[in-house]
């Protein structure tokens, strides 16, 4: 279903060397490669008005702390910008005292930010609702996925920032910069059930990327690992087999949902933070729904007009699934997907996690 196509923008400028397949070989770069065969994705994704994507392949993963026998990571989809970005990322200086956030999107990533940013910074409200939560908790690699408005490089902004540097990103632990291995900076990852992330990852693509499919089509190119940064049960999986690092913590979207405090508890005993049961109260205030909606440092409110005005779709703005702290319920899909398309999730999941241990995280 996939094959290899070209090959680095470095490759061909490696002194003393005529044979391509050869140099490919001994080239030092981070990835390869792989165009998208899907017939499907192929011959209607410009219809959807999806982006030009393409698998990338991570070289160099004897880095990663996985020891199982054979294990090798997946190709990740992303959009083909990355090849201007692929060298520079895996080569980023990383600090020991930074905090990375990673996640596969829509997961909860920017509640779980709010929340690992207040922890880290003594319950700094003030700042929080001051300062844009994208430039305190910079998301990396995005300029490398998306021609961004504004000239923003973020990529830039998260090098340039003062320890401790905060960084969330998407990528899965074979893309991520390669010294975070030997680094070992802390690292926190949070995951959320499947039909919960089709669908809010549906509507927010719908939202910022003017996606033009269905929550179907969507659902079934998520089902076939054709979405950005598909695929998701590998994505989540490989983090949970670096579990046994002790600068990894493991977050839950259904855990922060019942029991905040516990999640809170748990991530101030990884930063070594201790703070009274009033602050503590003040922040589950801080993190609830409701209040985060309201809160312009975070809300995206507007990034999404601008997105909305410029696609000519400035008369959807109040229509309840263009916000980006959107519905934020456990079972908020049961609204959105048939009986059928949730049962095929499902069964997705348990055709391509048949580990039980691995297929709760899912289910
Ligand atoms: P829904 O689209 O299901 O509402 P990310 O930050 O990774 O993009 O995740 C976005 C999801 O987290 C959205 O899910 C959003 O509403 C939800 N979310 C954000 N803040 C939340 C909060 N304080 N409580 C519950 N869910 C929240």
């Amino acid at each position: 279903m996939i094959r290899q196509f070209a090959l680095s923008k470095n490759i061909e400028s490696l002194p003393g060397s005529s044979n391509r397949s050869e140099l490919y070989q001994v080239a030092t770069m981070s990835v390869n490669y792989i165009e998208i065969t899907d017939p499907v994705y192929r011959t209607s994704w410009k219809k959807r008005n999806e982006h030009g994507y393409v698998l990338v392949e991570p070289k160099e993963h004897w880095r990663i702390p996985i020891r199982e026998p054979g294990w090798k990571p997946k190709p990740c989809c992303l959009t083909k910008r990355f090849e201007k970005f692929d060298d520079e990322f895996s080569a980023m200086e990383v600090r020991s005292d930074d905090v990375w956030l990673a996640s596969y999107p829509k997961t909860g990533t920017t509640w779980s930010q709010e929340m690992v940013w207040l922890i880290c910074n003594n319950l700094d409200f003030e700042t929080a609702r001051k300062e844009s939560l994208f430039m305190r908790f910079p998301f990396v690699e995005l300029n490398g996925i998306a021609d961004l408005p504004g000239g923003f490089d973020y990529f830039k902004i998260a090098q340039d920032m003062p320890s401790p540097r905060f960084i969330k990103t998407h990528l899965p632990v074979g893309l991520l910069p390669h010294q975070i291995w030997s680094v070992k900076p802390k690292l926190v990852y949070v995951y959320r059930k499947a039909k919960s992330v089709a669908v809010s990852f549906y509507h927010h693509m719908a939202t910022i990327a003017n996606y033009k499919g269905t929550l179907e089509e969507f659902t079934r190119s998520f089902m076939r690992d054709l979405q950005l940064y598909s695929p998701y049960h590998d994505h989540v999986i490989d983090y949970h087999k670096i579990s046994h690092l002790d600068n990894l913590l493991l977050i839950n979207y259904e855990e922060m949902k019942t029991d905040l405090p516990a999640v809170i508890k748990r991530v101030c005993v990884f930063f070594n933070k201790s703070y009274t049961d009033e602050q503590l109260a003040e922040l589950c205030n801080h993190l609830s729904f409701e209040s985060m909606r309201n809160n312009p440092s975070l809300n995206a409110n507007e990034m999404v007009d601008m997105i909305l005005t410029g696609t000519g779709r400035a008369h959807e703005r109040d229509h309840a699934n263009r916000q980006f702290i959107r519905k934020g319920q456990v079972d908020g899909w049961k609204s959105d997907l048939t009986p059928e398309l949730a049962e095929e999730i499902d069964n997705w999941t348990r055709a391509k996690v048949p580990d039980v241990k691995y297929q709760k995280l899912f289910l």
